[in-house]
Formats: structure tokens, C-alpha cells, sequence
């Protein structure tokens, strides 16, 4: 069942229904001002950090859900209503939401009044404009009055909702013309305060919540709207907001524009105050004018649609199935660029206060926006490189604000320092900025010294055979990417973390997927070296990673399949010797991503293996059987019920791996199939069952153990994006940005007549036909560039400013 449809033309999903499932939500802001809105209205703004610097107030885990946003509400004579449903949840004759990049418009209409709200923060602008347009489609003149509602959050979003004693008597606004200004602690410390404006003169304000809303009353009764008339209240403490009270007179068939406008202003020190207790409004004023009219909004709508279409326009493809065209040019890489911004700070299901960027994280997100903007991910690399130990170790996580290593989490991730390469490696392939290598880079944010970032990476790589244990195979630490997999933890504390505790020390459990992910990123490391002259150490690194292939064979192979690890014991997990927990995901994909077992075979019979025992409708289930009671020696993995999240839920992020280990071995419908099984636009037929947004992607699906199977989780914030984005446009499309070029290597389903791929590649254009009329998955037959045949596959960079023509035949 679908709940709305996808305009590609406009590059929007259109929501038909507010009763979706679940908030289906989008992001507004690029830069430094962001914005999280649903369907209905909710979410809420941050400048930068969601956390330090919240703007307004959301309540998680609300009843009813989603209650909480910036708010419109139509009074009409004596009914009131919003238009997007929520939160009155009056009948509406008419709704549309219509989420497209960067924006969301929604529309409502009742009793002949339609008003439409739609939001966007500017490109390069600190504030969220809204334009509702308020139109009488009655054939009879109306007066209404409309209320602007929102409520502030006193900054830091953890103590906003945890220390009352104090916060409900700091709350302090001013009020001047239309703009309420929120000023809590700029009295003290801060310089920054936030203001909500509207450009027109207004009948009336609120600022503080209890007269908007009456007592004991919710967001859906609020005394103001209800009775038609702002209570001019100047908030004093308790809980401020922002709302204006506006009265119209529509003829019948007019419609008028109202902008208002959520801003936030930082104010040098020696610029503080207007006069004593006054707060300097010029910032805010000019602000305000920038947005005074529709053609500046629509100027800068136009701005927004013309950023998103660069971006977007880096790599797009032609082909006859739609689905895969808009996952490919519109939705993929949207999320990516979300997964950017936010890591893993806010969402639906992130609350914003809680985890900083991960280093693993991060770097893999890299993969799926470097080719957007190469330059932010320099900087990115170069931030995550800084937190570095210089034995080459990794604190887990980082502070945005601050770019520190998070103590809290520390440190012991022993997969953490691969993805350093893999992540640097991808943006050279990229870029070809090499120079990056010889920046100069703290480690520990300078507490520990610094080196080049080629020298980071050597620690990296050497951070692994430093720490092999008793098979040879490299020591997990407190987990690798399954963060749940804790195998020196041993906790028997209710509530005591699990990727922080190390209650025994970890000499002897190791993680055979760390040991595919070693030789997966490894030759990247040895190839790079290798283009500094350092020949040596390239053929040492070539030797290390050659040890790890055999070592993975000879004791990471378990039959039919690559093992997962060995625990605190020695003991195999990932086994068919295992009762529960026999098979994982993870090393399967990995190992044979690396290549491991490819010529003996084995990674055929691994990823039969996968196929024949992890793979459901709906995806491919992280292991099986699932565990059942909790086990001690395995940590957090074990304490989830049969079914979710890591312990056999269809852990999204790692389903691309298995699809990209099937195109090494060649298998183009198989890897097709894998794709597709997760790819929200070919799941949003059953979107009843699963529950998310059906144009992103969500960290997990429900396996085959659960109750319910096949419901969707933690939508938005997740390594999918950038894993599944490079598995369709590097691995099955075969569009694979290399050192000295762009290498064309398809594996596809055998019946895919073709397509065609428009890639620009270190500011080149290069225009790609790939012809299939013999019908193979994978090998490339001939290759011609405008129009003259060439003997190789891996197109050359061209100068850039150039367009070419490129052909290829499979075959
Ligand atoms: C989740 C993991 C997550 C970890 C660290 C666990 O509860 O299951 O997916 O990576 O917490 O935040
Ligand atoms: C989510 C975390 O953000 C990621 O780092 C981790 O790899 C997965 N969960 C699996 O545990």
C-alpha cells in the first residue's frame, strides 16, 4: 500500500495522507542552520550542533507522536484548524505534503480556505523562511486570522528538558514590530540569540506558552486559536515562544503571502546590546529584509533547485526502469548529503543529543558524497585524521563543535583506523589530490604531536598487525563495525554500556572481519605509498596484506563460509559448531569484497551460503540462527530480542556489501536482486509493512525472527546510503572513479538491454552508453571515446571543461 507517490520531475515525494505510518520527515539547511519537518509539521531547527545550540524544543517519544513543530493555525469563524493536520487533527478537505531537496511544502484546505506552508532554509543563510500563502477558494469574501506557534528551546536540547529548577525562571524575549526575539542567557554568556518575524504588521503576539495555550490545555487546543484572538503575553521564565497573531480579508478567489522567518544571530562581544538589557537587532534586521518579498523567496527557492541540480547533476543515468533512476539521480545521493550533515546526530529516531560524528562512521559516509563535494570532504578527512592516536588507534567519535576526540566513548573500535584509508582513498580516486597526503595532521588534536596524513594512514594500516592475536587474525578490541559484538565486555551490570565497558583485557578475541576489511583497504595504503616512491613499504604492506589473505583462509574458512570471530576464549564464533549464531553477514561480504577465496572458490560458496541462509524478502538477515537468551562472552548483540537490530534484523548498511562481493564474482543478477531487496523506491508498494520513509533508506528492516517482520527502522541516519549508492553506481552500474581514471566495469542483470550514466570526473564530462546485446552480466568487450575505439577500460582524465562520448559494449 503506498501512502503518496514520487514526482521525479519535480524531484519530490508527494505524502497524500497525513496518517502515514510514521512521520515520513525531510532536512532543510546545507550548511549551518538545519531543520528536521515531517508531514505534519513537527521537527524542529538547530544551528550547527543539535545538541548546544537547539532552537526549538521537541519532545521524542511524545503522545501523540510527532507533536511539536512550527506551527500555522487558521482561526475561521469559530473553527480552527492547521493545515497540515496535526496538530488539531480537524478533517481536512484537501492535503498534500510535497518533500523535495531541501524544502517541504505542505498544504491543507477546509471549508474553502487553502494555506500552504512551505519551508526552506536559503543557501548560505542562517535562518528558516517560511512562505504561507492563505487563499479563499470560496465563492464568498473571508475573515480569518492565522496564529504563527513555536516554541524555543533554552539552547542546550539536554538541559532544556532535564533541569526545570532553573530553566523555568531564565526564559527571557523581546518584542519589537512583528519579530519576537529570543534571548535566554544572553544576558550572561551567550551572544546569540534566535527571532521569529513575519513581514507584515501583526494584530497581536504571544510569547509565552501557558496564555498561547491556556491552562492544561495541548497543542491541539490552544486557547489563542480556538478563541481567535492573540493574548499579548511577554514570556517571564516558564517556557517561551514565539507566535503572531494576524488577521486577513480574503475576496473570494484571493490568496495572500505571508513570510515569516526563524532566524539565528551570533553577536561579536563589543556588539552585544542596542542599550542597557536591549539586544543589538541590526544582524536580524537585515536578515528579515532579505526575505521581504515573494521574489526573493522565490529567488532563493530558485538558488536552492539550481545547488541541488549541481550536485545531483555529478553522476545520473538514463534507464527504463524508474525506480532505479530515481534512487540513482534524486534520493540516494539526497540522503547521502543528509548523512553528511547530520553523521548520526538527528533524526527521528537520533534525538540530537547523544552521538557525536563516528570516526568509522564518517568515513564511510565519505564514499557516498565525495564526488558531490570533494572539498568539504577534504576537510572532513582532514577533522577525522586530527582525532587520531598516534599509535594509529581511533577515539570512536568526535565533537562537531569542538572537532575533539569524545573521552566519554574513548577508544578500542579496532576496525576504526581501516576506514581512515578507505575514506582517503576514495577522495584521491576522486580528486586526484594527492597533495592531501602531505598535510600537516595533529594526532589527538595536537595532545599527541602531529604527521603527515600519509603517515596517519601507515599507522592505521600498521594499527592492525600490531595487534594481531593468538591465529594471526587481528584483535576485535571492544568491537569492530558490529558495535554490538563485544567480545572482552563480559557484563553482568543492568545498564552498564557495552561499547565502553572492557572488563577483561582483550588479547586473544579476534575479528576475521577486520581481517577481510585489512585486506580490502590495504592495497589502497600500499598503492599510495607506492605513488610516493616509497617502494619498500609498499611491498611490505603488499606481504602483510598477503599474510592476512592466507591467514583468513586458514582459519577464518569454516566450510561453506567465512567465520565471524574468535571470542575471549578462543572459541569459534560464526560457526556451524555454534548453536545459535552461526553465520554472519559481515565477513562474507567483506572477505570477498577483498577478493579473499575468489579463485579457491570459497567466496562462491560463502555467498551461497549468504543466499541460502540469510536472505529473506526482505533483505539479508546479519546472522543466523539468532540468538536466543544472552550470552556473556557476546555482549550487546545477544540482549536484543530474535529479530532486531543486530542480532538477526536486516542490518541495512551491510546488505550492499554482499551485493558488491556478488559483482566481484560476477554474479550481475544476483547483485541486482540484493540491491533492489533494500532500495526504498522498490518498496514503497508495501509501505504499510514497512513503515518508513519509502525514499530513504533505514538502518534496519526486521528479520525473519521477529514479530514483525519486514517493519523498518531508524530511517535517514545510516551507512545504507553511502554503501548502497556506491553498490549500485560503482559496482552493478560500473562507474568506478580510479587513480589515473574512470574505470567502466559493469556486472548487471543478464537481461538489462543497457543504459546510460552522465558522470563528470575531475570537471570533465564524460557521457557513457553501455550496450548490452549479448546479454552478460559482466566484461567489457570494446570501448570507443568519441567515436575512436580504445584498448582499455579505464577512461583517462580528460581537461576539464571538456564533454565526451563514450561507448561500451559488454560482451
Ligand atoms: C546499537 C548499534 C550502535 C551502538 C552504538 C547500539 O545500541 O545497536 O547499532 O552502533 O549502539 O551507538
Ligand atoms: C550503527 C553505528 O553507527 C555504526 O558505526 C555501526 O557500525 C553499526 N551500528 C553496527 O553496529
Amino acid at each position: 500500500m503506498k501512502f503518496g507517490y514520487f514526482d521525479d520531475a519535480n524531484k519530490e515525494y508527494v505524502i497524500q495522507t497525513p496518517k502515514t505510518p510514521y512521520p515520513w520527515i525531510n532536512y532543510l539547511g546545507n550548511e549551518q542552520f538545519f531543520g528536521l519537518i515531517s508531514n505534519t509539521a513537527g521537527g524542529y531547527s538547530f544551528y550547527r550542533d543539535a545538541r548546544l545550540r537547539r532552537l526549538t524544543r521537541y519532545r521524542y517519544n511524545n503522545v501523540p507522536l510527532d507533536n511539536g513543530g512550527r506551527y500555522f493555525y487558521v482561526h475561521d469563524e469559530g473553527d480552527y484548524w492547521t493545515p497540515g493536520w496535526m496538530p488539531v487533527k480537524r478533517d481536512l478537505d484537501f492535503y498534500e505534503c510535497r518533500h523535495g531537496l531541501g524544502y517541504t511544502s505542505i498544504t491543507g484546505e477546509r471549508n474553502g480556505l487553502r494555506v500552504n506552508q512551505l519551508a526552506f532554509v536559503p543557501l548560505g543563510f542562517n535562518a528558516e523562511v517560511y512562505r504561507v500563502k492563505v487563499g479563499n477558494a470560496s465563492d464568498s469574501p473571508k475573515r480569518v486570522s492565522l496564529f504563527s506557534y513555536l516554541e524555543f528551546c533554552l539552547w542546550n536540547a539536554h538541559d532544556d528538558m532535564t533541569n526545570f529548577q532553573r530553566n523555568l525562571s531564565i526564559g527571557e524575549v523581546e518584542i519589537e514590530d512583528s519579530v519576537i526575539y529570543h534571548k535566554t542567557e544572553y544576558r550572561e554568556r551567550r551572544n546569540h540569540y534566535a527571532y521569529y518575524s513575519v513581514n507584515r504588521p501583526i494584530d497581536g503576539f504571544d510569547t509565552d506558552r501557558d496564555t498561547f495555550l491556556g491552562a492544561f490545555n495541548g497543542l491541539d487546543t490552544p486557547q489563542v486559536a480556538s478563541e481567535g484572538k492573540s493574548g499579548n503575553s511577554v514570556a517571564s521564565g516558564w517556557s517561551p515562544i514565539a507566535s503572531h497573531g494576524i488577521n486577513l480579508e480574503l475576496a473570494p478567489g484571493e490568496e495572500q503571502s505571508l513570510i515569516f522567518m526563524l532566524g539565528y544571530v551570533e553577536n561579536p562581544q563589543e556588539e552585544k546590546w542596542e542599550s542597557l538589557n536591549v539586544i543589538n537587532k541590526k544582524p536580524a534586521k537585515a536578515m528579515i529584509e532579505a526575505f521581504a518579498t515573494d521574489a526573493q523567496v522565490d529567488s532563493a527557492l530558485a538558488d536552492l533547485a539550481a545547488y541541488w541540480d549541481g550536485l545531483l547533476g555529478k553522476y545520473s543515468i538514463q534507464s527504463s526502469d524508474d525506480k532505479l533512476s530515481r534512487m540513482v539521480n534524486i534520493w540516494n545521493p539526497y540522503q547521502c548529503m543528509v548523512t553528511f550533515n547530520m553523521s548520526r546526530s538527528a533524526s527521528y529516531f537520533e534525538s540530537g543529543i547523544g552521538r557525536g560524528m563516528g570516526f568509522r562512521d564518517s568515513n564511510q559516509d565519505l564514499l557516498g558524497f565525495v564526488h558531490q563535494i570533494p572539498d568539504r570532504a577534504r576537510e572532513r578527512i582532514i577533522d577525522i585524521a586530527s582525532t587520531q592516536f598516534e599509535d594509529g588507534g581511533a577515539y570512536h567519535q568526535y565533537q562537531p563543535l569542538t572537532k575533539q576526540g569524545n573521552n566519554e566513548v574513548g577508544s578500542g573500535f579496532n576496525d576504526d583506523p581501516l576506514w581512515l584509508i578507505t575514506g582517503t582513498a576514495a577522495y584521491i580516486k576522486e580528486t586526484g589530490d594527492y597533495g592531501i597526503l602531505d598535510e600537516d595532521v595533529p594526532f589527538d588534536s595536537g595532545r599527541q604531536g602531529s604527521a603527515t596524513l600519509f603517515e596517519h594512514l601507515k599507522r592505521s594500516f600498521d594499527h592492525v598487525t600490531n595487534n594481531l592475536g593468538p591465529h594471526g587474525l587481528p584483535l576485535i578490541g571492544r568491537a569492530d563495525w558490529n558495535d554490538c559484538l563485544n567480545l572482552n565486555c563480559f557484563s553482568n551490570e543492568p545498564g552498564e554500556s557495552f561499547q565502553t565497558t572492557t572488563n577483561l583485557d582483550g588479547k586473544t578475541a579476534e575479528s576475521v572481519f577486520i581481517a577481510g576489511l585489512f585486506v580490502f583497504a590495504g592495497p589502497d595504503y600500499a598503492e599510495l605509498a607506492r605513488r610516493r616512491g616509497l617502494e619498500d613499504e609498499a611491498v611490505r604492506a603488499e606481504r602483510e596484506i598477503e599474510n592476512m589473505r592466507k591467514i583468513t583462509i586458514e582459519h577464518g574458512f569454516d566450510g561453506d563460509w567465512f567465520l565471524r570471530a574468535y571470542d575471549y576464549h578462543g572459541e569459534k564464533i560464526g560457526s556451524r559448531e555454534n548453536e545459535e549464531g552461526q553465520i554472519f553477514i559481515e565477513p562474507q561480504g567483506f572477505c570477498v569484497m577483498a577478493g579473499i577465496g575468489v579463485e579457491e572458490g570459497l567466496a562462491e560458496k560463502a555467498l551461497n551460503s549468504v543466499r541460502d541462509r540469510l536472505e529473506t524478502d526482505y533483505g539479508i538477515m546479519l546472522q543466523q540462527p539468532a540468538y536466543s537468551k544472552y550470552y556473556l562472552n557476546l555482549g550487546e548483540i545477544s540482549t536484543y530480542p530474535p529479530g532486531y537490530k543486530e542480532n538477526a534484523g536486516i542490518f541495512c548498511h551491510n546488505n550492499p556489501w554482499v551485493t558488491i562481493a556478488e559483482t566481484v564474482i560476477g554474479r550481475g543478477d544476483r547483485a541486482f536482486e540484493t540491491y533492489a531487496k533494500i532500495a526504498p523506491a522498490y518498496l514503497e508498494d508495501i509501505s504499510e509493512v514497512h513503515r518508513m520513509e519509502p525514499y530513504v533508506y533505514s538502518q534496519m528492516i526486521a528479520g525473519r525472527d521477529a514479530v514483525r517482520e519486514g517493519e523498518a527502522k531508524n530511517s535517514w541516519l545510516t551507512g545504507t546510503a553511502a554503501w548502497n549508492y556506491v553498490a549500485i553506481t560503482q559496482a552493478i552500474l560500473g562507474i568506478q572513479p580510479d587513480y589515473d581514471g574512470l574505470r567502466v566495469d559493469p556486472c548487471i542483470p543478464q537481461a538489462w538491454d543497457g543504459y546510460s550514466i552522465s558522470r563528470s570526473f575531475r570537471g570533465a564530462e564524460y557521457k557513457i552508453e553501455i550496450r548490452n546485446p549479448h546479454h552478460v552480466s559482466k566484461g567489457v568487450k570494446s570501448v570507443t571515446v568519441d567515436g575512436k575505439t580504445v584498448e582499455s577500460n579505464v577512461l583517462p582524465v580528460f581537461e576539464a571543461g571538456t564533454s565526451h562520448e563514450v561507448v561500451v559494449e559488454l560482451g
